[in-house]
């Protein structure tokens, strides 16, 4: 068993992102700029959206971070967007999810600007990908794209099984997969809540992206041997032995699956990293469709 480090592989992007910014910067050009909106106190928003804005300092990006209540209205959210839509100083922006309730989420995702969606979100950045199309691709699948390509994980021909179908993770991995490209050739068998005999699938797959958002939701009897899985997991389970009195695990029971595996990554420090040096790179595919 190999684990796939996320996190070091996280600051060879960011480090490989910075000497990029450097020599832009030494050209005379402004630095890259990103923004992000979030929306009322969510705890685990206000942290990630914490780790966008540090990495942002780590390569030389700046960055604006626009605190908004959370009982903005939706109009008033649609012109904060509107207002970074048409701002020249900024690369791409992002409004952190999930919204509150009273929030029309795709409403507020349809309002941004395409060539500013860095998180890839819109039906017009999604259709791209799904097509093959040059787009921004969003932050978790390409962070996993990009482990699969660094650590040269053969995908082509390969039964890969995606467990949840959301739009931001599942969906867009499946479809990415699929896609006849260097990482992707694979047959993929996207799972969710109504699927019948999910451990039977799961048993046949070579590689599995488990995106459900349950602790320890793979078991080793679900997993074949040698098989290699992508935890997207974060979940917060009680542990008394920690200070906090809670630890982050993933989707997968790392702790028994893992031997069998041959590379398996860990919560935290796998799929999360890669996610903020995705958006970075999406952000630096924005700024030089105007520096170079
Ligand atoms: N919430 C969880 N993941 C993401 C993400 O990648 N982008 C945004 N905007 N919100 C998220």
């Amino acid at each position: 068993m190999k684990i796939l480090d996320g996190k070091a592989l996280s600051i060879t992007l960011q480090e490989e992102i910075k000497i990029q910014v450097t020599k832009s910067v030494a050209q005379g050009h402004r630095a890259p700029h990103l923004a992000a909106i979030i929306v009322g106190d969510n705890p685990a928003s206000r942290v990630y959206v914490g780790h966008k804005i540090k990495a942002c300092e780590r390569v030389g990006f700046k960055s604006s971070l626009f605190q908004e209540p959370k009982d903005i209205t939706q109009e008033a959210l649609i012109a904060r967007v509107e207002a970074l839509n048409v701002d020249p100083s900024i690369d791409g922006f992002i409004v952190q999810l999930p919204l509150p309730n009273h929030i029309d989420a795709l409403g507020v995702t349809l309002s941004i600007d395409p060539d500013n969606d860095v998180d890839g979100f819109h039906p017009m950045n999604l259709g791209k990908m799904a097509l093959g199309l040059e787009t921004y691709i969003p932050a978790t699948p390409y962070g996993i794209m990009l482990l699969l390509e660094r650590y040269a994980i053969e995908t082509s021909g390969k039964d890969v099984v995606v467990v949840g179908r959301s739009n931001i993770v599942g969906t867009p991995m499946s479809i990415l997969l699929s896609r006849n490209a260097k990482v992707g050739n694979a047959t993929v068998t996207l799972t969710h809540s109504r699927t019948k005999n999910l451990s039977e699938i799961l048993k046949k797959a070579d590689i599995i992206i488990a995106a459900i958002g349950r602790a320890n939701f793979i078991t080793t009897e679900m997993v074949k041997e040698g098989a290699v899985i992508i935890d997207v997991g974060i979940n917060s389970v009680e542990d008394p032995t920690r200070k906090s009195g809670y630890r982050l695990v993933g989707d997968v029971d790392f702790e028994n699956v893992a031997e069998k595996t041959s590379f398996i990554t860990p919560v935290p420090g796998g799929v999360g990293p890669l996610t903020v040096a995705a958006l970075l790179m999406n952000t630096m595919k924005s700024y030089y469709k105007k520096f170079n």
